[in-house]
Parts: structure tokens; C-alpha cells; sequence
């Protein structure tokens, strides 16, 4: 029996916002997915509000599952960017904004053995991590990944990044994902890697506030409602920081190591430590770090600036005693193949960029060849 929009719609209609109001008659609802039992879409809401709509958006999700032959639900709280406001912050230092609880949001179920469980026929999973934002994760998350395709490997990439999901402007996909007969999401199929972001499901003009237990709700439906296939590397591109969501993230993704992407600034080594620490706690191996932007590149002349007194990450991997996986230099051709969709190493494969990339990830590779020479 399959269940239709017009289903979900009558179990809403009994919900009711924080006004009193039905939840249709709310207008803050997005269009509903309902694909082979799984039902996705989003309360959109004024984000002074949304700690008021939390109930109502748990209360909507239970009511959702409990309909017949739903397999799963998941709806997301957002907080719409308001035509020419500002965006709305990011969680400082990647924290929810909600998330005042005194301890990191637990997952639903499983035991602390379940939640690390191994996902079948992937060898190793990966995160690309960073202490802060904007240094350049995703788009190293990717060249990185498209870095471990060219030496052969089997590479998926799984953007974590729930706060701000790239990976569908990084890539230019745009289509959603479908269900295979077991009801897992296939993941796209893009320039030779496997590819899934919570990005594919919600606008990407949508920020996203996420509370509690739905941040490692909505990732480890990612990471293991999704039909991989076979692996030998699963890349997940990190929300940046080092907050609750993020250590809860290190804890439950059963990670093979890490990799921390830093700017050669002060700052961003500070911030970079910060992230070495926490998979430390979390008894993660630390494959190395990488400086973005290291050094400046002219795109005529080629000649190289080291305008952030490049060399900060090198010498701060030396003195933690964690590997130096490389540097790439600030370059115009990174930026416009990245927003444009078609990232540099697949649209200069001899460039040198590309030949950074496939460095880092023989380096990479050569860390996990116990894990992916077993698989
Ligand atoms: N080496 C580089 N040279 C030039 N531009 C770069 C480089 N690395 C990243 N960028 C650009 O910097 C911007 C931020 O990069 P990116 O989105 O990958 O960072 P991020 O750390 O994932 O950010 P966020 O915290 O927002 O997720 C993008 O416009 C990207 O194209
Ligand atoms: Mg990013």
C-alpha cells in the first residue's frame, strides 16, 4: 500500500503551530516528498520562533511515521533567509543554537557498539573536518575525493555539512535522490564518485537550525539509509567547529580517520587544534592536515605570494606530531571551478591543482591501505 501526499496532509491537519493554527493552514510547510514510503519535506519558520515550533515539528514527525506503510520520516525546522537580511548566523562554533543542553545530544537507540557499526561495503569513512568555516573544506572534501578516484579507488562523498550543504552547487546536482527496492536512497552518481547531501533534499537557499538529536537523526540517515554500494572510501565533508553536533558526529560515524583542513592564519590553526583535540577524544586517527589557500598564485604570471605567512600548518602538523598532507595554493581557478560545478580536477585533470589533490589523497591512501587492501 503506498502511501500518498494526501495521506500526510490529513495527519497534519490535526497539528497544530504554535498559534493554534492546522499545520497547512500555517503556510511554513514545503512541498512534501513521499517516495515508496519515505516522506521528507520542511517546516519553514521565522527563526525568533523556531525554539516554539520544536514540538510541533516532533509532534508532526511522530505523527507521520505512525501513518501505515510510512518507512520513515524525516522533516526538517528551518529558518527561511528573509529577502535582504542578513543570513542567519551559523551556530557559533558549529553549536546549534538550541542545543543549551548541558551534554551533546544523544542519537535514538542503539548502544554505543550499534551506533559505530561499520557500513557494509565500505572500507573506510573519512571526514574532512575543519575547526572553523570557510576555509575551504568542501571543496578540498571533493578535489580530495576526486583525488582517491584517480588513483583507482571506489570513492563516495557524503556531505555532513547540515548547517550548509556545497556539495550540491560544488557538483551542480540537482536532481533528488531515488529509492532503490530496499527503500535506501541511491546516491548520485557524479564525475565517478557516489555523492549524497542533505542539500539534494531541501533547498540550498534554505538554512538549516537543527536541534538535538535531529542532527545525528538526518546524518545517520545518510550515511546508512543510502545504498553505497561498494566502497574502499566514503569522504564526509564535516559541519565546520568543533561543538556537541560535531563531537556527537565523531562519536557516531564509525570514522577510520580524520583529516583537518587549516588556513596558514593564526586563527585558523588555533581552530585547527581545536579539531586535532577532539578526535583525539573520540579515539579517531588523525591522518593529517592540509593548508588551503597556503599561498597566493597569480593566475597570469603564476608568480607565488605567501600572503598569510604560509607554512603555519606544516609547522603546527611538525609540532603535534601529526602527518603533513600538503599544501594548495589560493587560486582563482579553484574558486570558479568550484562554484561553477565542476571542480578542478575534473576540469584540469593535468593541471596542477589536480596533481596537489592526487598527492593528498596517496597520502591518504597509503594511511588506510590496511583498511582498504582488506576490503
Ligand atoms: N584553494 C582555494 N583557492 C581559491 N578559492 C578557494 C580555495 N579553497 C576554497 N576556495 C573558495 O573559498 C570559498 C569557501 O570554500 P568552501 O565552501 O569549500 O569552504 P568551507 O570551509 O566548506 O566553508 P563552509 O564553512 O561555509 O562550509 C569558496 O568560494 C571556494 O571556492
Ligand atoms: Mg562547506
Amino acid at each position: 500500500m503506498s502511501v500518498t501526499q494526501e495521506q500526510v496532509l490529513d495527519v497534519l491537519r490535526k497539528v497544530r503551530s504554535p498559534r493554534g493554527v492546522a499545520l497547512p493552514e500555517a503556510g511554513v510547510l514545503s512541498a512534501i516528498s513521499v517516495s515508496d514510503g519515505k516522506v521528507f519535506f520542511s517546516i519553514n519558520v521565522d527563526a525568533q520562533e523556531a525554539r516554539a515550533w520544536e514540538d510541533v515539528r516532533a509532534q508532526t514527525e511522530a505523527a507521520v511515521r505512525a501513518i501505515p506503510g510510512v518507512a520513515s520520516a524525516m522533516i526538517a525546522l528551518t529558518a527561511e533567509r528573509k529577502p535582504g537580511s542578513a543570513p542567519p548566523p551559523r551556530p557559533a562554533g558549529g553549536v546549534p543554537p538550541a542545543s543549551a543542553h548541558r551534554h551533546p545530544p544523544q542519537p535514538p537507540g542503539g548502544s554505543p557498539m550499534s551506533r559505530q557499526a561499520e557500513i557494509p561495503g565500505v572500507a573506510a569513512v573519512i571526514a574532512v573536518a575543519s575547526g572553523k568555516g570557510g576555509v575551504g573544506k568542501s571543496t578540498t572534501a571533493l578535489n580530495l575525493a576526486l583525488g582517491l578516484r584517480d588513483l583507482g579507488l571506489r570513492v563516495g562523498l557524503l556531505d555532513a555539512d547540515i548547517y550548509g550543504p556545497s556539495v550540491p552547487r560544488l557538483t551542480g546536482i540537482r536532481e533528488k535522490p531515488e529509492l532503490d527496492a530496499t527503500r535506501k536512497m541511491i546516491p548520485i552518481p557524479r564525475f565517478g564518485l557516489s555523492i549524497m547531501s542533505i542539500g539534494f533534499l531541501v533547498d540550498e537557499d534554505t538554512a538549516m537550525i537543527w536541534r538535538g538529536p535531529m542532527v545525528m537523526s538526518a546524518i545517520t540517515q545518510m550515511l546508512r539509509e543510502v545504498a553505497w554500494g561498494t566502497l574502499d572510501v566514503l569522504v564526509v565533508d564535516m559541519p565546520p567547529g568543533t561543538g556537541d553536533a560535531q563531537l556527537t558526529l565523531a562519536q557516531n560515524v564509525p570514522l577510520k580517520g580524520a583529516v583537518i583542513i587549516s588556513t596558514p592564519q593564526d586563527l585558523s590553526l588555533i581552530d585547527a587544534r581545536r579539531g586535532l583535540a577532539m578526535f583525539k577524544k573520540v579515539n579517531v586517527p588523525v591522518l593529517g592536515i592540509i593548508e588551503n589557500m597556503s599561498y597566493f598564485q597569480c593566475p597570469h604570471c603564476g608568480t607565488r605570494s605567501d600572503i598569510f605567512g604560509h607554512g603555519g600548518a606544516r609547522h603546527e602538523a611538525e609540532r603535534l606530531g601529526v602527518p603533513f598532507l600538503g599544501e594548495v595554493p589560493l587560486h582563482i581557478a579553484i574558486r570558479e571551478t568550484s562554484d561553477a560545478g565542476n571542480p578542478v580536477v575534473v576540469s584540469e585533470p593535468d593541471g596542477p591543482h589536480a596533481a596537489i589533490y592526487r598527492a593528498i589523497g596517496a597520502k591518504v591512501r597509503d594511511q588506510l591501505s590496511s583498511v582498504i587492501a582488506a576490503a
